[in-house]
């Protein structure tokens, strides 16, 4: 979903709270036209023009009612007339999107009729205003991309009898992060890019709230209420908050709307006739249906009490834009602002916006804040064209088995550089294990799909009717989880076999290049601690992906917020050592190096022996090659896990996941989430948090209350250490993941022999012996014994904030 850009580092979450500075435009030109004095007009100060005009000639035409002696004067109090073609042009300091606004109100004065004006307004490549009569008064509005030095705009009468006239103009930056790169379009689903385009600003509304004028926005921009806009068969309830209980993101900051906009909402109202009321909140809003439009959805869950009590469903014109929604996993907290951002199209003459109930969750509400429509000037490009899943799969596929000739052939080549032919790896570690092999699949393969693809070795190509039947036809009862991608069921295949059954949304783009990812992902990769595919279903555009069953679901969830019973301190450190294994096979094991990227205690599942595994590779890289010290890459992950140097430069390095690593230590041993805005704001980012009590040597003063007295001290303390190290500002100085590994199992280690002094009741000494040295076992070889005793297999996926 759109949501690929937009859940980026909530590390900075804490920064931000604590210097929130406004936001000063570096292009900030407010004119009041043909006016002779400063005007403060709804809190900001427009000037007379000085010297602007570039060409042609305007003459000063003053309101009949204006009223010299009142100190009432506004900016529609004058205007600059002209009667030809006439520009303004205004000097950029930063280029990049500027607002353009721009004043009309015909104002009586006798010596120009200008009620009669029809106008045409230029920039130097868009037409903002096309032969618009100016009868009555009118705002507009519009961001437009500046890449040069100046902009400027071309005021033209439309015919030789009228004139032209403009009361006011506003030029002012916006900022960068406000309009993202790009946006998806629903129906079908692909991305599109922004950046080149200019907005109109036909409806920004406040649902439930009152009109808010630039006084009210740091941005001056105008929120109108909803009301007028709300379908008929809409029952709605508004609800209200303190707008400083609103607490704000690194995504959704104060710029991308006031409080006071996610302050107030509209839910579903209670039909005291109807038990259990179905119907869409559905806001109807004229549009021209010639333009696409950007369309930016606010949402803020200012009524729960506690988390994933609000799940609904968003649409766009009919179309499923997001299902199951879940603010308070998407921000990871309540009262946090939440935004998703579209292009549609409408083929009548209104575009409209629905919430509704999810029928999935047993909650029947939803709510909206906020609704921004902006209409689109220049040509939508598409930022990448992919046919249907089949193709795109099979090409990828093909690119798969190519980079692994490739691959191959080097190494074969370095081998042979090497001289030894030795290497750490007996063979090719990174052969693509077939599961299932080819004759099993090969009877079945009736489709074209599978035919071509049952060639490259990626596990079991299963038909569409399996996977039915494996998941009773998609049970919602056997629903295991629901994520960016798409869902997680539980099936059971013909032998008896537990799986996870993973289905794409065919409309996520998103989802498409993350199946990709993982299949390539997983068929290079086999290891006691990573979770495994055992095959996949491509058949009628689907993307289906079915793994190991993982009984035990999410570390997470034995953590908090669950009913399950704690974990002891021994088993705590035999899951961190269990998944620092799996990453320390991933960044080593593998010939390339493989960075994970998304590294969080809800990617960490554990079996029915409490294993624990490494789970979903769709942000996965190939690690930097030997040449290179990083990958350079968009920003990707989870908030509050996010190295905070890799967000800074982006670039990637393994040490990325140690750091993410680092917070899931802290997780593990506090047991809270990683980001937790309701907190007080030393608190929100368990990073820093825990850090604090670590340096002061009292990091058991914060640990999980169920450990209190249950841990040995040396072992906490080198667990402590470990994490420490882990969270260090720069990647240089983090352990590689095979030393976390060591000190965790040192750690362990600790606790064992503690134990065991204990119940030998001697207490004469804390000297421990037979440490093991050499913590890291041969990973190719214990590949094999995972094909065969996995025989229980799944995976389970949280909702994710991405
Ligand atoms: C008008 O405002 C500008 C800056 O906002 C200031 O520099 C200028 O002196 C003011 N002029 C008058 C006449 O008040
Ligand atoms: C501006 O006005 C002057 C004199 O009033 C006239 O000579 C000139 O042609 C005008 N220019 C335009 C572009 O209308
Ligand atoms: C029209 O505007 C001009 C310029 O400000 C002013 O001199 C004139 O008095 C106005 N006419 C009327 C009728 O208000
Ligand atoms: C000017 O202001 C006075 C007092 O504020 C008011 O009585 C009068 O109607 C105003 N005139 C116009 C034309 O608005
Ligand atoms: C100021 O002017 C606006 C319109 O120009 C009018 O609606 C408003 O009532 C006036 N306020 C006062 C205090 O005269
Ligand atoms: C101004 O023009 C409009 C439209 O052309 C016309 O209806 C109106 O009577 C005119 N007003 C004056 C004062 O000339
Ligand atoms: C401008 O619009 C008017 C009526 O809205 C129309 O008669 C006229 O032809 C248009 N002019 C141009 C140049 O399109
Ligand atoms: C503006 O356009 C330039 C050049 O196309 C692009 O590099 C930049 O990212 C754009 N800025 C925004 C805010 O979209
Ligand atoms: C908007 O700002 C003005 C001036 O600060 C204030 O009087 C008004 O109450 C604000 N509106 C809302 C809805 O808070
Ligand atoms: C609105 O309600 C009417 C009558 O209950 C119903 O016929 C119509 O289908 C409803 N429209 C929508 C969009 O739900
Ligand atoms: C939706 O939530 C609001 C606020 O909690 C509540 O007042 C309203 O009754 C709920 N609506 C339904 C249909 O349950
Ligand atoms: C809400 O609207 C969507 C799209 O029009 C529709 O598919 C869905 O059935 C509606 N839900 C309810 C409860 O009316």
């Amino acid at each position: 979903m759109v949501f690929i850009t937009r859940p980026l580092v909530l590390l900075l979450l804490v920064l931000f709270l604590s210097c929130s500075a406004l936001y000063t435009p570096p292009d900030n030109y407010l004119i009041s036209c043909g006016s002779s004095q400063n005007i403060t007009f709804q809190g900001r100060t427009f000037v007379p023009e000085s010297l602007l005009l570039q060409t042609g000639n305007s003459s000063v035409a003053a309101s009949t009612n204006s009223n010299s002696t009142s100190s009432n004067i506004s900016i529609y109090q004058t205007a600059c007339v002209f009667s030809g073609l006439a520009s303004y042009r205004f000097k950029i300091a930063s280029p990049g999107r500027h607002w353009i606004r721009l004043h009309f109100s015909p104002i009586k004065n006798y010596t120009w009729n200008l009620t009669s004006a029809s106008i045409t307004v230029l920039t130097d490549d868009f037409v903002l205003l096309n032969n618009v009569s100016l009868s009555n008064q009118i705002f507009k509005e519009y961001t437009v991309n500046v890449t040069t030095d100046s902009l400027t705009l071309t005021f033209i009468p439309s015919n030789s009898y009228s004139v032209a006239f403009v009361n006011a103009i506003e030029v002012v930056s916006v900022p960068d992060t406000l309009i993202p790169d790009q946006a998806t379009t629903l129906n079908p689903s692909s991305p599109v890019a922004l950046s080149h385009l200019a907005f109109e600003t036909v409806y920004r509304l406040n649902m439930g709230g009152p009109l808010l004028t630039p006084e009210n926005d740091t941005l001056g921009r105008r929120w109108e209420n909803d009301a007028e806009y709300l379908h008929v068969n809409s029952s709605v309830l508004v609800v209200t908050a303190n707008p400083s209980s609103i607490r704000y993101s690194v995504s959704a900051t104060q710029e991308t709307a006031p409080n006071m906009v996610y302050a107030t909402a509209d839910m579903m109202g209670e039909d005291a006739n109807v038990a259990a009321p179905s119907f869409n909140l559905t806001w109807v809003l004229p549009v021209d249906p010639s333009f696409s439009y950007f369309v930016r959805v606010h949402f803020c869950d200012i009524v729960s009490q506690a988390m994933n009590t609000l799940v609904f469903n968003l649409y766009v014109n009919d179309d499923l834009a997001h299902r199951s929604l879940d603010l308070s996993s998407l921000t990871n907290g309540l009262r946090v602002p939440y935004f998703d951002d579209y292009v549609a199209h409408t083929s009548g003459e209104s575009l409209t916006v629905s919430v509704g109930p999810d029928s999935l969750a047993d909650i029947t509400n939803a709510t909206m804040s906020g609704l921004e429509v902006l209409k689109i000037r220049g040509s939508i490009k598409k930022v990448v064209i992919i046919g249907s899943a089949v193709v795109a799969v099979t090409s990828v596929l093909l690119i798969a088995v190519c980079c692994y000739c490739c691959l191959a052939a080097s190494r074969k080549k370095s081998l042979q550089e090497d001289g030894n032919g030795n290497g750490k790896g007996n063979g090719h570690p990174w052969l693509p294990l077939p599961l299932y092999g080819l004759s099993q699949t090969s009877h079945k393969s009736n489709t074209a799909s599978c035919i071509s693809l049952s060639s490259t070795h990626l596990g079991r190509c299963f038909m569409f009717q399996e996977i039915m039947e494996a998941t009773n036809k998609f049970d919602e009862c056997s629903l295991l989880g629901v994520g960016g991608f798409g869902r997680v069921y539980r099936g059971t295949l013909e032998d008896g076999t537990k799986v996870a059954v993973k289905r794409g949304n065919p409309r996520s783009e998103q989802g498409m290049a993350e199946f990709r990812t993982e299949i390539e992902m997983l068929s290079k990769l086999r290891h006691r601690h990573l979770v495994s595919l055992i095959g996949y279903c491509d058949e009628r555009s689907e993307m289906i992906l079915v793994y190991e069953y993982m009984a035990n679901g999410p570390l997470r969830s034995h953590l908090y917020g669950g009913e399950l019973p704690p974990l002891s301190w021994k088993q705590r450190l035999e899951v961190c050592i269990g998944a620092a294994r799996g990453l320390h096979y991933l960044h080593t094991g593998a010939s390339l190096g493989i960075i994970h990227r998304d590294v969080k205690t809800t990617n960490i599942l554990l079996d029915e022996n409490l294993v624990a595994k490494v789970a979903d590779f769709g942000l996965s890289k190939t690690g930097p090659s030997l040449d290179q010290t990083h990958v350079s890459t968009a920003v990707k992950g989870s908030f509050g896990y996010l190295d905070p140097e890799y967000f800074r430069r982006q670039q990637l390095t393994e040490k990325s996941d140690v750091y993410s690593f680092g917070v899931v230590l802290m997780e593990v041993l506090c047991c809270r989430p990683a980001l937790n805005p309701v907190l007080p704001r030393e608190q929100v980012n368990i990073a820093e948090w825990a850090m604090v009590w670590q340096k002061k040597g009292l990091l058991d003063q914060i640990m999980d209350g169920n450990l209190t007295g249950k841990v040995n001290t040396a072992s906490l303390k080198k667990f402590g250490e470990t994490a420490e190290k882990c969270l260090e500002e720069y990647g240089v100085d983090r352990p590689s993941m095979g030393d976390v590994l060591w000190n965790l199992e040192y750690a362990l280690q600790l606790e064992e022999t503690s134990s065991a002094l204990m119940e030998a009741d001697d207490n004469s000494t804390n000297h421990i012996h037979g440490i093991p040295m050499a913590p890291m076992e041969s990973f190719d070889n214990r590949t094999d014994d995972d094909a065969t005793t996995s025989a229980v297999f799944s995976q389970l996926v949280h909702p994710r904030g991405r």
